[in-house]
């Protein structure tokens, strides 16, 4: 593992080793995605699907980080970097805010094959990429982690706007909840929870979000559904009148 440093701030970067994947790994990989392939039809947004075909031939194994990387950069601007497990959270929207996407290098084990508590390469990759080929998604990874930054004052603020649409969102696409949040993307049982009659689904309120506490390790009881994709754009305008908002009542 090494260091490299941003702008002075110096930030951990791990090596993708792939003799150090245990033949599990690749297996578990597999059949993520073949299961996966199948759960998100008719529940991911057409987005997520556009994206998904763009690099379905860098995903069918373990995909190699850094050519990933590369075809992300020339695409998107954005590359990925390599972590061994759990960022803190600083340097994770330090990474983001400069269109770094952080990618664990470890694949979840047998035990964990439905669920990681830690987020591993499966959840990075699957779950967050085919999506930043999309400027209002990856327009609001980094703007809110630029934020995240600059306002210490708001992080438990802007962590659950950014937990309620990146992580955990849906939207309506010509009538239909549509998935867009990369912990549902990312897992069989979680999509399927999110599109059925079972979460409480709030048409997206940004004052609501942020009062609204995140709970990880569970599947998410309550959801915020915005009107199209596109509207991601919108909530970077909302929540810059927020900011304005909150520093006039301070
Ligand atoms: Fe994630």
């Amino acid at each position: 593992m090494s260091h490299l440093t941003i702008e002075g701030v110096k930030i951990e970067r791990d090596t993708q080793n792939f003799a150090h994947y245990p033949t599990q790994a690749y297996d578990n990989w597999k059949q993520l995605l073949k299961k996966q392939l199948k759960s998100i039809e008719g529940k991911a947004s057409q987005q997520f699907i556009e994206g998904l075909t763009k690099i379905i031939t860098f995903i069918e194994g373990i995909p190699h980080i850094a050519n990933l990387s590369q075809f992300l950069q020339e695409h998107t601007g954005w590359q990925l970097w390599p972590v061994k497990g759990l960022l803190e959270s600083e340097s994770f929207f330090y990474l983001l805010s400069h269109r770094y996407f952080p990618v664990a290098t470890f694949v979840r084990s047998g035990t964990d094959f439905n669920y990681s508590p830690i987020p591993d390469l499966w959840h990075d990759i699957f779950g967050h990429i085919p999506l930043l080929f999309f400027p209002a998604y990856s327009n609001l990874v980094e703007y809110l982690s630029y934020q995240y930054i600059a306002r210490q004052d708001l992080k438990e603020a802007i962590a659950r706007l950014y937990w309620y649409t990146i992580e955990a969102g849906v939207c309506d696409e010509g009538g239909n909840r549509r998935v867009y949040g990369a912990s549902q993307l990312s897992s069989i049982e979680e999509i399927g929870y999110a599109v059925s009659d079972y979460p409480i689904v709030y048409p997206f309120d940004l004052e609501k979000v942020i009062d609204c506490p995140v709970k990880i390790d569970q599947l998410q009881h309550q959801i915020f559904e915005i009107p199209s994709f596109d509207y991601l754009s919108v909530i970077e305008y909302e929540f810059d009148r927020y900011l304005q908002c909150s520093s006039l009542c301070r």
